[in-house]
């Protein structure tokens, strides 16, 4: 894509300033952490010692039904009661726990003990509603802090929740919310976007008609635009309504290790989005150990993670990470560049952010404006940096590390997974860096890089990423589809390791660069979309008989969509039926499915079994060699 030549150039060049936070980080040597972390089960049984256990586990990991491992068996704990409960009784009590910020300049704060009342009420008013432990509740809502207290007041009744991106529209909604079989959707009026309202509840009004099992529709008012209680359908009830003189009180569920605690969609090469499930303790381990490795929190710290809490980065670090560790998390409803593209840092110097976390696209974007508007603001408060998403090329890399970090702040490129659940490879703030590449495996995780046959390859050569041991936060499996769990997963190399869907190259210094998906999946400004998802919605237009869909480079969003589409007889391509089909697929999957180009075709290279070849599609379109041809049908 975007990297190769200055990759090259930088490969050799390790940044190892003297940063100040490795003074006072928590690891303080990166290579010893590492040592530690290869006895796996000793490592992140000494991490599950941070949280308070109703009763604790007798096995660290259970591998003898591979690939569905168990960690901390049979032990008992709630997250909830762990993010928020356990701080009440401490001095954390009047500390802010969540700070809302939206593009309007409006904020919110919410204190742990405030939290845990707003849980403590959500639980007991859900419990009302006849959500029992082990069921579904389906979540579509903006970055709200009801959404937040919605998820943890899931965790405290051990109901499993099912968040849907709000950027997410009616086709892929329906879908999601029909395989997860909720009863009960929390959804709101709207989100603010770019100084207008998205009006969700209008989605929600058209996806619903499709959705049998839902029951109970809960609606934040959250822009305030005027609904008024006889708007709302039978089925409907305001979220203020709902947990009006509930008790604030609430006695956690106790939860088994392996309980399910979430459903979160994403999108597969083929078929239909994958319902990736987590379990509890597991994932509490993983997530807030590698958040605390990586980003060094301490309590005081004001964090900042962009990402939206749709997406796994929102679950595992806007959310649940920061309140198990105790910190003040910074939530934001709004664009990077509205009213200006200077908010991003207005923000951080307005509240003294502390650490930040991003996306390559969002620093891409952000690059184009120049210097200009991180340097009108004072972003000393800034100790250290992320990237997540996608691999990021290190001209964006090192503008970030100038301009936002000023050359003092470390970059922690992370990569991981919505089936990884917790960060995977990345950097220690003590580690030295390379623009690029997200540097090492984390202590207590083992990836490697092999050929098809699973063998490890030379240095510098590229192959298939691989986990070779189990980890805490893992997924325990795709919700109604075990099969798929096994096949996609855990078939393709022997001795059961998991094949993460990427490929990479390790450098002679063991450095891990990632350099994108092995598979068809599309990565649209850090969201993954589904090839198979695109299509569909091309074909669901009466115009179109068949579509394939690639991902083209872009500058800014790393890939946008390229169609490439066969059309019923009497429709040929023209401005208006272009313009027609971008509607229909925004409809359908939303603004994440950002269009290209769409271009018409008489054929589609398929295999003789009838499978599309997006290879060759691609392989044409950057005009590299088309390799293996002997299945193409002609
Ligand atoms: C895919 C996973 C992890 C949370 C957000 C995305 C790509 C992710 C990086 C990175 C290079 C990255 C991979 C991965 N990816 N982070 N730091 N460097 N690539 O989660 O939607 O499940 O997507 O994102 O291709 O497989 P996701």
């Amino acid at each position: 894509m975007l990297r190769d030549t200055t990759v090259l150039m930088n490969e050799q060049r390790i940044f190892k300033p003297n940063y100040h936070v490795v003074e006072e980080a928590h690891v303080k040597n990166w290579e010893a952490e590492l040592e530690k972390g290869k006895d796996i089960e000793k490592y992140w049984a000494e991490k599950a010692e941070q949280f308070e256990w109703f009763k604790e586990w007798d096995k660290v990991l259970d591998d003898s039904d591979k690939p569905f491992f168990k960690w901390f068996v049979n032990g008992k704990i709630n997250l909830a009661y762990n993010a928020v409960d356990r701080w009440i009784s401490t001095e954390k009590r009047n500390q802010v726990a969540i700070l809302y910020v939206n593009e309007r300049g409006e904020e919110k704060k919410i204190t742990y003990y405030e939290l845990y009342r707003e849980v403590n009420k959500m639980a007991n008013a859900l419990r009302n509603l006849g959500i029992k432990k082990g069921e579904t509740v389906s979540m579509y809502l903006p970055m709200c802090p009801e959404l937040l207290i919605s998820m943890l007041a899931c965790n405290k009744i051990g109901a499993v929740h099912s968040v849907v991106y709000s950027g997410l529209s009616v086709g892929a909604f329906v879908e999601r919310m029909n395989d997860a079989d909720a009863k009960v959707l929390i959804t709101a009026d709207g989100t603010y976007r770019r100084g207008k309202i998205i009006d969700l509840k209008k989605i929600v009004d058209e996806a619903v008609l499709q959705c049998p099992t839902i029951e109970t529709i809960v609606v934040v008012k959250h822009t305030g635009s005027p609904i008024e209680i006889s708007d709302l359908s039978g089925r409907e009830i305001l979220y203020d309504r709902l947990v009006e003189g509930e008790p604030d009180t609430f006695a956690p569920e106790e939860m088994d290790s392996e309980d399910p605690l979430f459903i979160l969609y994403t999108s597969g090469s083929t078929g239909k989005p994958k319902g990736v499930l987590h379990s509890t303790a597991g994932y509490m381990v993983g997530v807030a150990t590698t958040l605390k490795n990586v980003f060094d929190i301490h309590e005081n710290d004001l964090w900042w993670c962009t990402g939206d809490i749709g997406w796994i980065t929102g679950h595992s670090y806007v959310i649940y990470g920061p309140l198990l560790l105790g910190c003040t998390t910074l939530v934001y409803e709004g664009a990077p560049d509205f009213p200006d593209p200077g908010i991003w840092w207005r923000i951080v110097e307005k509240y003294g952010v502390t650490k930040f976390y991003t996306a390559p696209t969002a620093i891409r974007h952000l690059m184009r404006f120049g210097n200009k508007y991180p340097n009108l603001y004072n972003l000393s408060s800034l100790k250290i940096l992320g990237s997540v998403g996608e691999p990021i090329n290190p001209e964006a890399w090192i503008w970030f590390y100038e301009n936002v970090g000023k050359g003092k702040t470390p970059i922690m490129d992370t990569w991981w997974q919505t089936e990884t659940g917790m960060h995977m490879i990345s950097p220690l703030p003590v580690a030295g860096l390379k623009p690029g590449s997200a540097t090492k495996p984390l202590p207590g995780i083992h990836a490697e890089v092999v050929d098809e046959q699973g063998e490890p390859v030379p240095l510098g050569k590229g192959g298939y990423l691989v986990i070779k041991k189990p980890w805490p936060a893992m997924f325990r499996t795709l919700y109604h589809d075990e099969e798929r769990f096994k096949d996609v997963y855990w078939k393709e190399f022997p001795g059961c390791v998991y094949r993460a869907g990427d490929m990479a190259r390790i450098d002679e210094d063991g450095y891990i660069w990632i350099q994108g998906r092995s598979d068809d999946v599309l990565k649209i400004a850090g969201h993954r979309v589904g090839t198979s998802e695109v299509e569909s919605a091309f074909v669901s237009h009466p115009a179109v008989a068949e579509a394939a869909v690639i991902g083209k480079s872009d500058p800014i969003k790393g890939q946008v969509i390229k169609a490439f589409l066969i059309l019923k007889e009497g429709h040929n391509i023209n401005t208006t039926i272009i313009e027609d089909l971008k509607r229909h697929v925004r409809y359908e999957l939303g603004p994440v499915a950002v269009l290209g180009e769409i271009v018409q075709v008489d054929k589609l290279p398929k295999t003789r079994s009838g499978k599309i070849m997006r290879r060759i599609l691609r392989a044409k379109e950057e005009g590299e060699d088309l390799g293996d041809t002997s299945t193409l049908e002609e």
